[in-house]
């Protein structure tokens, strides 16, 4: 039997979600949620309003107030991009800045603020067959998705990979201060005690660290169709 399907993809920083849950939406034509860009959102906001980030009640007004889209519009390549709109601006490159990466742990473990994106991710996944990608998702967010992966790979494959990122970008990084973020970032995030960084019981384990994007992908494509998903 066909079915549009509900698909979770957790895993620590630096693991490959993004590009796989896009790609896996890509080929089933299914919506592609960013969880982790949703804290993001909030993280900058706070920085531009000038928050106290060690205030929850503050952060937890804000989560719950501000505007957050996810909009898809034509890449290069005619690729789908995926542009994120906060309160009506395009932040979409802001988000991903230094700035907010490494502040982005601290806001995204208050309970406020965790309650707030919780509620509008199964909002936005109410619709139709869905990907989305995160640490809580198989656990907390979506924890009826027929499909859940967890996808891992060594903090020093990690850290490569996000070195070549930003090396392609043209940003120049320092490899083992990358690396040693991506600990820090994955330990914040596995010890907080609201919805913490988690394999579901029943989410496949993937380890990626010796495996080729395309091979991920094939995977997961695999383990999708197997669970009646029809490309
Ligand atoms: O996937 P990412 O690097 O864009 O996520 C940014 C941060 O947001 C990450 O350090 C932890 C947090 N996050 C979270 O707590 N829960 C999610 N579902 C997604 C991200």
């Amino acid at each position: 039997m066909s079915k549009e399907i509900a698909i979770a993809i957790d895993g620590p920083a630096g693991s490959g979600k993004s590009t796989i849950a896009k790609a896996i939406a890509g080929r089933f034509n299914y919506i592609y949620i960013d969880s982790g860009a949703m804290y993001r959102a909030v993280t900058l906001k706070a920085l531009q309003l000038g928050l106290d980030l060690q205030n929850e009640a503050e952060l937890t007004l804000l989560a719950h107030t501000i505007q957050i889209q996810l909009q898809y519009k034509k890449g290069v390549c005619g690729q789908p991009e995926l542009r994120v709109i906060v309160d009506g601006n395009d932040e979409s490159e802001a988000i991903r800045s230094l700035e907010v990466t490494s502040n982005v742990s601290v806001v995204a473990a208050v309970a406020g603020v965790r309650e707030a994106m919780v509620n509008l991710q199964r909002k936005m996944a109410d619709a139709s067959g869905v990907v989305m990608d995160g640490r809580d998702i198989g656990t907390v967010v979506l924890p009826g998705a027929e499909l859940k992966v967890f996808l891992t790979a060594s903090a020093e494959e990690r850290g490569k990979r996000r070195w070549l990122e930003l090396q392609a970008k043209g940003i120049q990084t320092d490899l083992a201060e990358l690396t040693d973020q991506i600990r820090k970032r994955d330990l914040f995030d596995s010890t907080r005690q609201v919805n913490p960084l988690r394999q579901a019981p029943d989410a496949i384990l993937l380890d990626t660290t010796s495996l080729t994007i395309e091979e991920v992908i094939e995977r997961l494509m695999s383990m999708a169709l197997e669970k009646g998903a029809k490309p």
